[in-house]
């Protein structure tokens, strides 16, 4: 197996209190890894220092080695920039920027960049809109109308949009359906099979359906620990943990 990430004795802190402790796993390339488990576990935590964006919180620290085809991301030397740029990330309230265009959100990572040929751009931003599955309900709209003026759903999709426009290897999601209706989740579902032709994805969520629907692989977080890690058919059926027998039946959490 060729590990899209491998985590190798990962802790992170807030101040004096630790959030995650002695994490280790390995995620495939190009399949969907789920992280579920209680609030509070450390979900969010884990999935930010996946790319570097733990360490940007106040009194937030980091301890591990977090390799990516390669790449020690905590290694000397390493720019958290060029990590981010690889790593693209979905919160679980869309946020695109309110007063850009549609067209500008999916664009503004690459003018940043400092890409400023209008017909590559624009087939950046098409390419990204329908791999977001975005395309069709914007197309005619996307240079008049801000992000802020779609629905959630469509703002999310919108974030994913602006995710992929930057080319990542690895898409992080922290539970990115959860502000969501019913047929917008299932829209992002639907795209999250589509994306894992493509890239990695790691994706939070607290909805155990969710985790069994679209995810080949599921971790289940307790405490800040990792309780263990297998393919989702099996987590969910024959677990070889009690405690997350005792989650996954509603025991707890
Ligand atoms: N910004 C923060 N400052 C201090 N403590 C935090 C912060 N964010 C999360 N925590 C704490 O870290 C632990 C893990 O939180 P989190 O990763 O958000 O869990 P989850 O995503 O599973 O709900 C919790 O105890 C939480 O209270
Ligand atoms: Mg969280």
């Amino acid at each position: 197996m060729d590990p899209g990430i491998r985590v190798q004795e990962l802790n992170a802190w807030f101040g004096g209190t630790q959030a995650l402790h002695d994490i280790g796993l390995e995620i495939p390339s190009r399949q969907v890894t789920a992280i579920i488990g209680p609030s509070g576990c450390g979900k969010s935590t884990f999935v930010r220092c996946l790319n570097r964006m733990h360490e940007t919180l106040p009194n937030a620290t980091v301890k591990g080695k977090v390799t990516i085809s390669g790449l020690d991301i905590y290694g000397k030397g390493v720019s958290p920039v060029t990590v981010r740029r690889r790593i693209g990330m979905v919160f679980q309230k869309p946020n695109p920027f309110p007063t850009m265009s549609i067209y500008d959100n999916v664009a503004a990572g690459l003018k940043l960049n400092g890409f400023s040929n209008r017909r590559q751009l624009d087939e950046v931003v098409q390419r990204s809109l329908e791999g977001a599955a975005l395309w069709d309900e914007v197309k005619d709209i996307m240079k008049k109308k801000s992000g802020a003026s779609l629905s959630g759903g469509q703002q999310q999709r919108l974030c994913i949009a602006r995710a992929l426009a930057i080319e990542p290897e690895i898409m992080l999601m922290d539970e990115p359906a959860s502000a969501l209706d019913p047929i917008s989740t299932s829209k992002i579902e639907d795209l999250i099979f589509q994306l894992k032709q493509q890239f990695t994805i790691v994706i939070v969520t607290h909805n155990m359906q969710q985790a069994a629907r679209v995810a080949d692989l599921t971790g289940f977080f307790l405490m800040g620990k990792l309780i263990e890690l297998d393919k989702t058919e099996k987590m969910f059926t024959n677990p070889s943990d009690k405690r997350t027998e005792d989650y996954i039946t509603g025991r707890f959490g």
